[in-house]
């Protein structure tokens, strides 16, 4: 993970601040900056913590027209001053902020550095360390010292690098990990998205593994490390910089759950012409119409949306489909069937965990699909097609708009898919209807949050433990709301199938355990009635939240009746709620959850 910013040309000091503050979501462990004025001054600061508290320990005399940034996400070494980047060599020549892990780190410092004096536990230190090893003994300029070393560098990686004795140039290097190039008018800027330094430019160069590059304010070379050159072409992004603003919300969180009715007809204007007809590229369809068997692969949130896709895909289109956590896939991968069509879930397109097996994929030739919110990430660049969930950025650390616009669009896509295959149950399913009524129950629940608050304050603030029970989709919503609630209100929960808790856990059960049961699902909405009456029985305090049709007298939440096949796009968002006021109200910080990060590029 980690976020970096990069500006050569412009006073960079303010810039990378900013830049760095909206790539907060990436990490926020440890931050720092290195500044070099062009006329003999540079400038080192780090800080623990937030970028806040980098901005605090800065003088105002601390100015630059060169400049590299970093917010950490600790993976090698504590979060401390000393292991914050950037991380310089023992000469003090060079600047190195890194994101990303060096998997050889250990072998390169045992072979190339011993007695080297190192100031952190860090991977990237090593790498600093070894690009001054080689300039000075092999008398090289540090551009060409940076591409020797990368050729013994073995992990994922985005580099930004500056070599004090001739600093009106940025080195480059991209792995693995995200890196943008942003083209302003006379200077230039490096950051691990475009979104983070919007207010600069709309003009990026999306950066490809394997690229270097020699960054000024006013030129780009790219090439490769063999000093090859490649052509990357500048786009301009269309993406309204207010779409990433907080606005009057006091966390994205909170935005990004009342954005969700937007973001459902965004969907159904995207995927549906004027005639209402379904729309997805025919290449998509055709090509998974001949699958025997779908596959699909995510991580977090992402997985517990593609649970529910497989119930839809496999109701409306008949093939079978299996749903496995890419992080157990990469080195174990799944016995497959003949003909397998792959779909990678992924809000950020760029976890790794997701990127493991999407490169096995394509060793092996199977076609694949990346749903995902970001045009041009590394999976949708690497998979055969891409579908975008039209979500908007999504901010706040734990995704909320993001799972259910992957449930909204595997809808679409399995409604195109059981039309093409000519399924009757795809054919008489009104699915724009469907997204309309989600667009209008979501609305409902938005604009009733303060009951959940009331309920997150009486039955959850003051627990250390929860559980979250349901039976069918409900059971995958379950998985979710646990998730939800325990990363961003540490509080102790857990998603349980209902019917399971008394095959064990229900001895964790005792008085005013939090239970929140999920029912929605028509075959079993009885028997979750039942499971709800063992735990009562045992003491547990039980927020029941219910489709109209099957709710009763003095259930917590009643959800507007809706298609079961479409209910979590409902059910989810009290149990988002709940997870947001749980936090807020126990006076976290909602948006960034302790020890983790949005976008998760290591393994
Ligand atoms: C939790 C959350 C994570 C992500 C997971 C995968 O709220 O957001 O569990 O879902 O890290 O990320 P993507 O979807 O970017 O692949």
């Amino acid at each position: 993970m980690c976020g970096i910013v990069g500006v050569v040309g412009k006073p960079a000091r303010d810039i990378i601040l900013n830049g760095l503050t909206n790539l907060e979501y990436r990490g926020y462990d440890s931050a720092g900056i290195y500044l070099n004025d062009l006329n003999g001054n540079e400038y080192l600061t780090k800080a623990v913590g937030r970028i806040s508290n980098l901005k605090e320990k800065l003088t105002p005399d601390e100015q630059g027209l060169v400049g590299i940034g970093h917010t950490r996400w600790a993976t090698h070494g504590k979060p401390t001053v000393d292991n914050a980047h950037p991380h310089f060599d023992e000469t003090k020549r060079f600047y190195l902020v890194h994101n990303g892990v060096i998997e050889n780190y250990a072998e390169l410092k045992e072979k190339y550095l011993q007695g080297v004096k190192f100031h952190s536990n860090t991977d990237t230190e090593v790498v600093v360390q070894l690009i001054s090893k080689i300039a000075r003994e092999k008398n090289l300029d540090g551009f060409s010292a940076f591409k020797k070393a990368l050729k013994l560098v073995k992990g994922s990686y985005a580099f930004l690098l500056v070599d004090n004795t001739e600093p009106e140039h940025v080195f480059i290097a991209k792995n693995k990990s995200p890196m943008m190039l942003g083209l302003g008018d006379g200077f230039n800027i490096i950051a691990s998205d475009a979104i983070s330094v919007l207010d600069q430019t709309k003009t990026f160069v999306d950066l490809q593994d394997g690229d270097v590059g020699d960054i000024t304010k006013d030129s780009y070379t790219i090439e490769t490390v063999d000093g090859k050159k490649v052509e990357r072409k500048p786009h301009v992004l269309d993406i309204d910089p207010n779409a990433a603003s907080k606005g009057t919300y006091e966390f994205y969180m909170l935005k990004e759950i009342d954005e969700q009715p937007s973001v459902m007809r965004k969907i159904s204007q995207t995927y549906f012409d004027e005639n209402d007809d379904v729309k997805v590229d025919p290449k998509i369809i055709d090509s998974i119409s001949k699958a025997d068997r779908i596959y699909i692969y995510a991580a977090g949130t992402s997985y517990h949306a593609g649970l529910v896709g497989k119930t839809m895909l496999e109701h409306y289109t008949g093939i079978p489909t299996e749903v496995g956590l890419a992080s157990e896939a990469g080195y174990h991968f799944p016995m497959m069937s003949k003909n397998p069509f792959f779909i990678f879930l992924t809000q950020s397109g760029e976890t790794a965990d997701s990127r493991v097996v999407l490169k096995e994929v394509n060793k092996r030739n199977i076609p694949s699909l990346t749903i995902t919110n970001v045009e041009g990430s590394t999976l949708s660049r690497e998979a055969d097609y891409t579908m975008l969930l039209e979500a908007g950025p999504e901010i706040a650390v734990a995704s909320t708009k993001a799972y259910t616009a992957q449930i909204a669009v595997q809808a679409v896509l399995a409604k195109a898919l059981g039309e093409a295959l000519n399924k009757a149950e795809a054919k008489d399913w009104n699915l724009k209807h469907d997204l309309a009524i989600a667009a209008e129950g979501m609305q409902q629940l938005v604009d009733s949050k303060e009951s959940l608050k009331e309920i997150a304050d009486k039955y959850l603030i003051k627990s250390r433990n929860a559980f979250y029970i349901g039976r069918g989709i409900d059971y995958a919503v379950a998985l979710e709301g646990a998730l939800k609630l325990k990363e961003v209100s540490y509080i102790q929960t857990e998603g349980f199938a209902a019917a399971e808790l008394k095959h064990g856990t229900i001895s964790l059960i005792e008085k005013d355990t939090p239970v929140i049961a999920l029912i929605n699902d028509p075959a079993t909405a009885d028997l979750t009635r039942g499971n709800i009456q063992e735990v009562v029985s045992r003491g547990a305090n039980v927020v029941t939240i219910a489709g109209k049709d099957f709710a009763r007298e003095g259930d917590n939440v009643v959800l507007p009746t809706i298609n079961y096949y479409m209910s979590a796009l409902l059910t989810v968002v009290p149990a988002q709620l709940l997870a947001y006021y749980a936090s807020k109200d126990k006076g976290l910080d909602v948006d960034k959850p302790r020890n983790l990060a949005k976008s998760v590029t290591v393994e």
